[in-house]
This record gives C-alpha cells, structure tokens and sequence, in this order.
C-alpha cells in the first residue's frame, strides 16, 4: 500500500472535506461514500450549508472530480442525496467521467413532507458510479435468500455455493428513529443497517474506505466494525467530538444520545426559568 496513504488511514479530518481531498493521493481508496448536507436547509444545531441551487451543483461536481481521482480503477463510489440534486450532478458531470452510473432507491415510511399537491417524497437517490468496467462487487458479502429455493435450478446455485440471490436496486430501510439505538443528537443519521450493505457490496476487509461526512460518525463505526480502513472528515467540531469519542469507546455515551440532550436542555430551560422567578421576586421585595 502507498505510504502517502497510509498516514490518513483511521484517522477522522477535522475540517473541510475538499481540504483533505487535495492532500490523498491518485487511486488510494476502495470505495467513496458520500452522504452529504442536501442543501435543503437543514440545520445542524445553528449552522446551516444551504447555498444557490448552482452553486450546490459546481460544488457537488467538484467534491465527484477530486473524489474520482482518489478512487482506484476497481473502486466505487456511493452519493446519496434527494434525486434532484443527483441527476443534476450524473447529468453535469458523472455520466461523462464514469464508466457507469446507477440510480438506486433507498426507500422508507414517513411522516413528514406531506403535500395535498404532490406525492410523499420517501425515498433517496444513491448513485453507484463505476469508475471502469472492473469495478470489484462481492455478490457474497451482501446476498439475500432466494425467493424459491425449492426451484431445481436455485438449488443447484446453492449446491455449487451460491450463498443467495443479488440484491434488487431498491432498498428498503427505516429512517433512524429517535428511540433507535444508534441515534444521536445528530440531525440526520443514515440506518446503518443500509451503510453496511453499501460498504460489504464493494469492499473486503482492510480496503480503504473514504467517508466524506462523518456525521454522527455511523457510517465511520460500521467500517471500524468490519475492518475496513475508514478515512473520514467532519467540520462540526461537536460532531467530530463525538465521531473520535464513540471510536475510542465503541459506544455511544449518554451525553450523545438525543434525548439526553432534551432533558439536559429542558434542565436548563426549567433553571432559567426558576432563576427569572427568583430575581423577579427579588426585584419586586425590593421595590416594595
Ligand atoms: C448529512 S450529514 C452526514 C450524516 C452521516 N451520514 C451519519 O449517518 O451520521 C452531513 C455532515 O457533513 C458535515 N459537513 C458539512 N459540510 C462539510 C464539509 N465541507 N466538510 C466536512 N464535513 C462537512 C456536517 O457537519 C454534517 O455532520
């Protein structure tokens, strides 16, 4: 392995994604996995990354080029998103620059985004770019049961040691809820139960996994997981805090979880409120 790579291995960047970009070099990485801000006005705590539409997609370009570059030959790239902002970017860029890009749909029940003037949006965009023809993918790592296995044909797959059928090119997972396990205070996790299939299709262990958003540090845990290297950034200097903690500690403390955080912050709210009281009926003994 190339030892200007081997220094940024398990390592979580502080800061922006395209600074860390520029530093890995040519056809280092197994596999690119992006799961970036959507651009749609999310905020993460008080920090907000919405920009122009344009100026999301020049920029949503730029982030595929230099991630294509760090990809090697056989690697893969994985962009999730809401299916205007991919088609965008596979129309503007990708579909030139890759050997082969798929739109895969990773569905899930919702609550919210109901419109009496269109349908539910329930569903997100993955874009599966091969860079070349040879791209790896390990059926094995990722297959489900076949739906008949009393067929004679599916029988003799299995005889000869199929271990199940390939996934379709549709997915179907529940959002992480806030009572899940692995939630955190992070405004918008990936189930990793979706993460991990994404990474076994295209990785075998010790492959170098780039995480471009490290978030809550999910996607990032899963590699840990599974001996894959990982190679992440995270600019949020609290969501970095937690990413190295959770690492170190292979869970995810109290002080992370989301409703920690809401009682803490309801805590606090109740003290406020208290302190005003008091200072209220201080000023008014005074007054009187
Ligand atoms: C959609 S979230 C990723 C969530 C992640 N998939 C998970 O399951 O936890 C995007 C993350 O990217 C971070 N971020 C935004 N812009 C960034 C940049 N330019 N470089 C690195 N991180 C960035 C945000 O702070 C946020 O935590």
């Amino acid at each position: 392995m190339s030892n200007k790579i081997t220094k940024y291995l398990n390592q979580v960047y502080f800061g922006d994604i395209m600074e860390l970009l520029k530093k890995l070099p040519d056809q280092s990485v197994d596999l690119v996995y992006s799961d970036p801000d959507y651009n749609v006005g999310i905020k993460y705590g008080s920090q907000s990354y919405t920009v122009s539409f344009n100026e999301y997609i020049d920029w949503y370009i730029e982030l595929s080029k230099e991630s294509l570059r760090v990809l090697k030959d056989s690697g893969n790239m994985f962009l999730i998103n809401y299916p205007k902002q991919n088609s965008h970017l596979r129309v503007k860029y990708l579909d030139d620059a890759c050997y082969d890009v798929l739109d895969y749909a990773w569905v899930y029940n919702s609550n919210i985004g109901h419109s009496p003037s269109r349908f539910t949006t329930a569903h997100r965009s993955i874009l599966h770019c091969r860079k070349t023809k040879k791209n790896n993918f390990y059926k094995n790592n990722v297959a489900l049961p076949y739906k008949n296995p009393n067929d004679k044909r599916i029988k003799q797959r299995l005889a000869n040691g199929s271990r199940g059928r390939m996934p379709y090119d549709w997915f179907y997972f529940d959002l992480v809820k806030n009572v899940s396990k692995e939630k955190t205070f992070h405004a918008c996790q990936i189930p990793q139960a979706l993460s991990e299939m994404l990474i076994k299709s295209s990785t075998m262990p010790n492959d170098n996994v780039l995480i471009h958003f490290g978030g809550s540090g999910s996607e990032i845990e899963v590699c840990q997981r599974i001996d894959r290297n990982f190679i992440a950034a995270e600019i949020d200097r609290k969501y970095y805090k937690m990413i190295v903690d959770r690492l170190d500690s292979g869970k995810i403390k109290p002080e992370y979880r989301l409703e920690f955080r809401r009682a803490t912050n309801f805590a606090r709210q109740q003290a406020r409120l208290l302190e005003k009281e008091n200072e209220y009926i201080t000023d008014n003994k005074t007054d009187s």
